[in-house]
């Protein structure tokens, strides 16, 4: 028999909760790891997976978890009554929906797309009208836990605060993820109660009432525990943390990328890495970063939402919504602020800060300089101490170096200006007017030498002090 082509699930996630144990003025799965939000992971995993429409139902604090979604469509459960009650809130807009529905938690951003689409394949090859995703904890405390009948069957999902004395001994636990018949689900969603310890509709009710229902209802285990850690408070946001660092970080030294230390590297899930890359300890890779073969990054080093090209070296650098191109070098301690692009071999050093710039092919701003709202040609040379006056206090404005320039130690160039092909600037100029090429610009008051000046001021000195 041929494997059935896996047909496109629905994906509910669940994500209206407040999450009071995290004791935060944040809805809980805005909280981010590794920068992305926990229901970003989610709706990653669920697409990844194969779910061709994914809803989510918002609720605490909806207008800011909308906008951490990526566009998916969302529903509003206007009152938090439960799990239960959450995936009523949903019904319309899932109404007509058959075949596989997958139930998830916003705040469960380690489960991986493959047990998602086992999930899916064991609800599918099965026909049942439900299966958990369930997991054995050494400390189950606060999950809903697994109850079986007589023959190892599941009957029913308990929660914690429910929970008979001789059941409190189960480790076997409910993740919060679920594979539904669409049809049947929203069938008998309207007979879930809400008489338990916590007067809320419970979602897992609908395993035991379904059974009950004479209708099929059945488990698979998780591959891993840590892949269900749901993250209700600040502690297991941090273990949460520490599960996708490793799990991202092994990714990458498999694919071919040295890490130091792997425990002090941070890459964000979007991250794109090529291979020969070395991450020293301290490096944070984050948004929408790529680093091509070959460069080398850190340690100290922050690069978010900016492109590093082939074989380049960042240093103990903050780099920001820039662009290193090939074999360019940045630091230590350099800050590239957005618009920042810096071409082939282009050298950035010690404490420079640029923005909004492009520094040519194999120019140089080796120390202490501040250069914004600028373009640099090639084969710059740009002194210690220089730069860029680009605010007048109302507007920004532009300062253009040609080719070849060289713009000597500590120029103030007071912007707009311009700096023409192979020109030079003397030392210690504030230069306000354009440079045409090939000519100095020099600003300064002509120095004066007394002759003996200093030999004396220190005779009449020592003279004092007898
Ligand atoms: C839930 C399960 C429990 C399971 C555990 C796994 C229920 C009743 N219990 O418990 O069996 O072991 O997850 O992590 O389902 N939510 C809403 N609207 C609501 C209530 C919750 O959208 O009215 C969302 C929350 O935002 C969260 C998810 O549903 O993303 C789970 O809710 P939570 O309160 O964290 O449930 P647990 O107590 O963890
Ligand atoms: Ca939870």
């Amino acid at each position: 028999m041929t494997r059935k082509v896996p047909m496109g699930a629905a994906a509910l996630i669940l994500a209206a909760g407040e999450g009071t144990r995290m004791k935060s003025a944040l809805p809980k799965v805005a909280h981010r790891i590794l920068g992305a939000p926990l229901v970003r992971y989610v709706v990653d995993a669920a697409r990844s997976a194969g779910c061709d429409r994914i809803v989510v139902v918002t609720g605490h604090g909806a207008e800011a978890v909308e906008l951490l979604v990526d566009g998916e469509p969302c529903v509003r459960q206007e009152k938090r009554l439960g799990t239960g009650h959450a995936v009523m809130s949903a019904s319309e807009a899932l109404s007509g929906l058959t075949g596989s529905l997958v139930v998830l938690s916003g705040d469960s951003p380690l489960l991986r797309a493959e047990t998602i689409r086992r999930l899916v394949d064991a609800r599918e090859t099965s026909g049942a009208a439900a299966i958990v995703l369930t997991t054995v904890l050494e400390d189950p405390t606060g999950y809903g836990r697994i109850v079986r009948d007589v023959d190892g069957r599941l009957e029913a999902i308990v929660e914690h605060k429910d929970l008979t004395s001789d059941q409190l001994s189960i480790t076997e636990t409910n993740t919060g993820t679920y594979c539904f018949d669409a049809e049947v689900l929203f069938t008998h969603l309207t007979r879930l109660g809400n008489e338990n310890s916590q007067g809320e509709y419970y979602l897992t009710d609908m395993i035991a009432l379904l059974r009950a229902e004479g209708l099929v209802v059945d488990d698979i285990a998780a591959a891993e525990s840590t892949e269900t850690l749901g993250v209700n408070s600040r502690v297991q946001l941090a273990e949460a943390a520490k599960v996708m660092q490793s799990r991202i970080n092994n990714e990458h030294m498999l694919a071919g990328v040295t890490m130091t230390d792997p425990n002090l590297v941070w890459i964000a899930p979007s991250v794109v890495i090529g291979r020969d890359v070395v991450l020293e300890p301290m490096t944070f890779l984050l948004g929408s970063t790529t680093v091509a073969d070959g460069c080398t990054i850190g340690p100290d080093s922050r690069i978010t939402d900016s492109r590093i090209a082939r074989e380049a070296v960042v240093d103990s650098s903050v780099v920001t919504g820039a662009v290193v191109g090939v074999g360019a070098t940045v630091g230590p301690r350099a800050y590239l602020r957005p618009g920042t692009v810096l071409d082939a071999r282009a050298r950035v050093g010690t404490s420079v800060e640029i923005k909004n710039t492009t520094i040519g092919e194999g120019s140089k701003v080796p120390h202490l300089s501040y250069i914004g709202d600028a373009t640099v040609g090639k084969d710059v040379n740009i002194g210690a101490g220089t730069i860029t006056c680009n605010y007048d206090g109302a507007l920004k404005h532009r300062t253009v170096i040609g080719d070849g320039a060289f713009v000597g130690s500590d120029t103030m160039l007071v912007a707009p200006v311009t700096i023409g092909e192979g020109a030079i600037t003397g030392a210690g100029s504030a230069i306000a007017k354009d440079v045409p090429a090939g000519a100095l610009g020099v600003e300064r008051c002509e120095q004066k030498n007394v002759d003996g000046w200093a030999t004396r001021k220190r005779a009449a000195k020592k003279t004092d002090q007898e």
